[in-house]
Order: structure tokens, then C-alpha cells, then sequence
């Protein structure tokens, strides 16, 4: 029977256009959601949008429009960029649904009748950036908030309250005893620590402004925009509906992964399992936290003017360049500083110079040598041998760091093969064997690059989507044949190769005048509206 994965993205605040940073959770679900599928998992992708809440509502006043018709527009803007990154998801969730909303009044019924939530008054600081509650400790005598940075205000009014600290022994109990359960592993500390430090009781409502799920007990409050969200990932599965079947095979038997940034771990690690355990909903998924991207060392910002937009990149390289450019610098481990000179230089060399140039190069001499016709052929040519120990090597390190969400290297994994695949042309000299006659040994050596050409090109099914198409038809390989993980060498191919159409990725050849329009296109790009 298959095995069941499903993935998720944070859903994002319908307040603004989606930057590269944003984008980056996206892409690595994406990729990771192609990789389980590739491996015979049964995947449902998940991502979508947040849109109730103070931000948002006041982000919908400046611009004239009423709420929903802005949370209309930004929606339509996410889906279109995710098509135009090639985010295949399965579902899109908003949390304006009907069938969001609905589940979400039943959830907080239930807390209620439970007793988990009671009416009492808050009092104390608020960041509306980042829809978040903070302690005066945490905001420091200026009011800041701690991760926006932006100013806090006073809010003073009669709220519904979750009691967290009632559970804060069951979820340190159940981190202890579940140690994937945030991955990195380095992040787990820091929630522990804060659930250590005691959990005061969370204000789970707001009275004082309309843009939110009502609460069926007492509808001049609406749900705390935190909680409305987080439910997202069992609404879209329809948990609270007749039709159970999806929550069934997603969630209750199935390998679960939410990824998010790490400004909100602390939700999705404390709250969150802590919701479920109120109502009674397993706690079977996993969190991979991952950092930002920078732009130029700050995060990105409009009013800083340092937000890049994926179009800069995609419209001149393409979707497939900018993929890669985000999963090769992911910030897994720590933030990661994009620039556009990091990107050009990152594209000249991984993907024109190593694998566009091997690809080309390869199909060249095919074609020259043998008609582009290429099979295999007997050989105990060490420099081959040597590549095909590097092929086996490199396909156990890939899966093993996909497994542990490390996609970057995985990337890695593949370019360290690009360049051992290349150097087997310097060390064969193919021109040279044809020129000897050594037509048995140069046929091997030309089975042996194509051969690794095939299996980088299917390790790079998850990222490149569109040009590993390409390839795999330059190489003669059928479509129902590209994605399968069946790299074993000496499987006796048979390739029929044909030409490129056009270079897979054109070389940039003035890097300086790239970056100058690169940057002259950010200014555009914001300039632009929402
Ligand atoms: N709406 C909430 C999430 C609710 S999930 C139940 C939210 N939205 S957000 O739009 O502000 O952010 C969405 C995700 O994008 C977060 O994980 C956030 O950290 C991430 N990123 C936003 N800027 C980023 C970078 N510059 N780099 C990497 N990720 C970044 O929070």
C-alpha cells in the first residue's frame, strides 16, 4: 500500500505581494512534495492564505477597498505566483472558506464547552504586524515588538482566554518523548526553554474591530486570528465535516510535516499541538523550521526598499533558475544573505557552465561520434569505474539528506556529481579516442556520461522542473520513464539522443551589467501595486 505525505506551507497574511522570502517555504514544499511522489508517496500539498485579522483589515481600509475584496485580489496574486514558480499544491486554502470558517466556530465551541477557554479582559501589548501578544519584558522599556521591530500598542478589552499552562506539562512531556519532532533539532531548546519560563494564558478573541471568524456564543468577538489560522491544516481536510475521508488518510495515517520560518515556530510548536490536544486530535506531525532569507544582511522590507520580488529573477532566467537559486541557498541552519550577485554567479556556474555545458557537450559528441545512437558497452576503465562508484555514493548522501529536509545539500550532493561527470571528459578525452580509432572505448565512456546525465537529471526532477523535461527528451528517454528512481548503471540502455533546441541556460556573459539590471528592476518591481 502507498504510504500517505502531507505537507504544508504556512498559509500568508493577505496584507501584501509575496517576496522571495515568502516564496522560499513554498518552493521547498514543493520540491519536497515532487520528491515523496518520485519515492511512490500518495502527497497532498497544501498552502494558502491568512486573511482575517487587524492587519489585514487596516491594510484593506488604506487602500479604499472593504476586506474581502482586498483578501480577493492577494489570494489571485499568490495563486498566479505560484504558477508561475511551478508550485503544483493540491489545495489552496482561505481562511474566509465557508467551510474554514464553520469548522473553526465548532473548534472554539468545543474548547468552551470543555472548559479550556474563558471570558476575562486583557490588558497588555500587542503587535498588529505580527498579529502577536507580548509581555512588557519582552518589548523592553521602547515597546518594540521582538520581531518586527515595529512599535507595540496598548490593547485593554474583553477577550476569551485559552488556559495553555493547563497543558504546559503534557506538551513538554510529549517534546521530550518525541525528539523529531522539531527539526532542526537546535530549535527545540529555545521552545523549550520558553515553555520552562511558565505559559500564561493566551487571549484566544478580540472585541474591539470586525475582521474575523464571529464566535457562535458571543459574536461581537472574533476568533484570535492565530488560532482561525492554525486550524487550517485540519480544516482543508474537512475534519469537522461528514465527509471525514481526507483528515483520515492525511492526517491520521500519515507522515505529517508543517514547514515554517522561525519567527513562527513558537505557534506552530506551542499552540498548536496544544489546540489539538484540546480537542482531542492526535498530535502526529512534524515541524521543519527553517530561517530567512536577507536581503543585503536586513530582512526584507518595502519601506527599506531591499524586497526582491521572484519575478525579477524568473523573468530573466526562468522559474526552474530561481528554484534553485532558492533550495541551494536555503537558510536551513542559519539566515542567508541573497544578493543579485550571488544569484548571477550561482547560475553562470551550477547550471550554465556545469550541467547546462555537460548536457550539451555530452549530446554533441553522441551525435558526432555515433549517429546519436549510444549503448552500453563492456569496460574496466578506471575513470569510469571511479564514476560510477561517485553515481551510487552520491544517490545514498541525496536521499539521505532529502530525508532529513535537507535539500540544500541534497543539491549539493547533485553538483559534486556535475563536476565529477564533467571531469570524466577531460580524463577520456573523447576527441582523442576518436581520432585513435578507440571507437569500443570511446562508446563506453559516452554511455557512462549519459548514464550520469540520467541520474543527475532525475535527482533534479524536484527542482528543475521544466528543463529536466528537456533533457530527459534530448536523451530519448520516454515520459513515463523520467521521474523513476531506477538509476542502477549497466541497466543496458539503449539512447537515441537528438539536439538541444536552444541552450538549457544561456550563460550570462556580463555579470556587472546583470546585476545593474537586476537592481534596476527591483526598483521597478516596487513601484508597482500590490
Ligand atoms: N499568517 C502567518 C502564518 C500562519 S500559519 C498557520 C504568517 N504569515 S507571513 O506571511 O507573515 O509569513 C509566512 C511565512 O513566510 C513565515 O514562515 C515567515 O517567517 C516566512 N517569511 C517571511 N519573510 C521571510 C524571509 N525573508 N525569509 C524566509 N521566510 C520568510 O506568519
Amino acid at each position: 500500500m502507498k504510504k500517505n505525505f502531507y505537507i504544508t506551507t504556512p498559509i500568508y497574511y493577505a496584507s501584501g505581494r509575496l517576496h522571495i522570502g515568502s516564496s522560499s517555504s513554498t518552493i521547498f514544499c514543493d520540491s519536497l512534495a515532487r520528491y515523496k511522489k518520485q519515492m511512490g508517496y500518495d502527497v497532498r500539498f497544501m498552502t494558502g492564505m491568512d486573511e482575517h485579522g487587524q492587519k489585514v483589515e487596516k491594510k484593506a481600509n488604506l487602500k479604499g477597498l472593504t476586506p474581502m475584496e482586498f483578501t480577493d485580489k492577494l489570494a489571485k496574486n499568490a495563486k498566479d505566483l505560484w504558477a508561475s514558480l511551478d508550485c503544483d499544491y493540491d489545495y489552496f486554502v482561505r481562511t474566509t472558506d465557508k467551510n474554514h470558517v464553520e469548522q473553526v466556530q465548532k473548534i472554539f465551541d468545543k474548547m468552551l464547552e470543555k472548559g479550556d477557554i474563558y471570558l476575562g479582559e486583557y490588558d497588555g501589548l500587542y503587535c498588529v504586524e505580527c498579529e502577536t501578544f507580548y509581555t512588557q519584558s519582552e518589548v523592553g522599556d521602547k515597546k518594540l515588538c521582538p520581531s518586527c521591530g515595529r512599535s507595540v500598542t496598548v490593547a485593554k478589552e474583553e477577550s476569551y482566554f485559552f488556559k495553555l499552562s493547563k497543558y504546559q506539562d503534557r506538551l513538554l512531556d510529549f517534546i521530550e518523548t518525541h525528539p523529531g519532532f522539531i527539526e532542526p533539532a537546535g530549535k527545540k531548546a529555545e521552545v523549550v526553554s520558553f515553555i520552562k519560563q511558565g505559559l500564561q494564558d493566551l487571549s484566544v478573541s478580540r472585541s474591539t474591530f470586525k475582521w474575523g471568524i464571529p464566535i457562535n456564543a458571543n459574536p461581537k468577538h472574533v476568533v484570535y486570528v492565530w488560532l482561525d489560522a492554525l486550524f487550517n491544516y485540519l480544516t482543508a481536510l474537512g475534519f469537522y465535516e461528514d465527509d471525514k475521508s481526507l483528515y483520515e488518510k492525511y492526517w491520521l495515517n500519515s507522515e505529517v510535516v508543517h514547514v515554517v520560518a522561525k519567527d513562527i515556530l513558537r505557534f506552530h510548536a506551542i499552540f498548536w499541538p496544544i489546540f489539538l490536544m484540546s480537542i482531542d486530535v492526535p498530535i502526529n506531525f512534524r515541524l521543519y523550521a527553517h530561517n530567512w532569507i536577507l536581503m543585503y544582511g536586513e530582512k526584507m522590507s518595502k519601506s527599506k526598499g531591499n524586497v526582491i520580488y521572484p519575478r525579477t529573477f524568473t523573468k530573466r532566467y526562468g522559474s526552474d533558475a530561481f528554484r534553485y537559486y532558492i533550495i541551494r541557498e536555503f537558510p536551513s541552519l542559519s539566515d542567508t544573505i541573497c544578493t543579485p550577485e550571488d544569484f548571477v554567479s550561482r547560475y553562470n556556474s551550477d547550471l550554465a557552465n556545469d550541467y547546462g555545458n555537460l548536457v550539451s557537450r555530452t549530446i554533441s559528441m553522441a551525435i558526432k561520434y555515433f549517429n546519436a545512437n549510444v549503448s552500453y558497452k563492456e569496460t574496466d576503465n578506471e575513470f569510469i569505474k571511479s564514476l560510477n562508484d561517485k553515481i551510487n555514493e552520491t544517490v545514498s548522501l541525496y536521499h539521505k539528506d532529502m530525508d532529513e529536509f535537507r535539500l540544500d545539500k541534497a543539491l549539493q550532493d547533485v553538483s559534486s556529481l556535475v563536476s565529477r561527470t564533467n571531469k570524466l571528459i577531460d580524463e577520456t578525452a573523447p576527441w582523442a579516442l576518436f581520432k585513435e580509432n578507440k571507437l569500443d572505448e570511446l562508446e563506453s565512456v559516452l554511455y557512462a556520461l549519459l548514464e550520469s546525465i540520467r541520474v543527475i537529471t532525475i535527482l533534479y526532477v524536484p527542482y528543475l522542473v521544466n528543463s529536466t523535461k528537456v533533457v530527459f527528451k534530448a536523451l530519448g528517454i520516454e515520459d513515463d520513464k523520467q521521474g523513476l528512481l531506477d538509476y542502477k548503471l549497466n541497466g543496458k540502455m539503449e539512447y537515441t539522443v537528438s539536439n538541444l533546441d536552444s541552450p538549457l541556460f544561456p550563460r550570462e556573459k556580463d555579470v556587472q551589467k546583470a546585476k545593474e539590471e537586476i537592481i534596476q528592476d527591483m526598483e521597478y518591481e516596487l513601484t508597482l501595486e500590490e
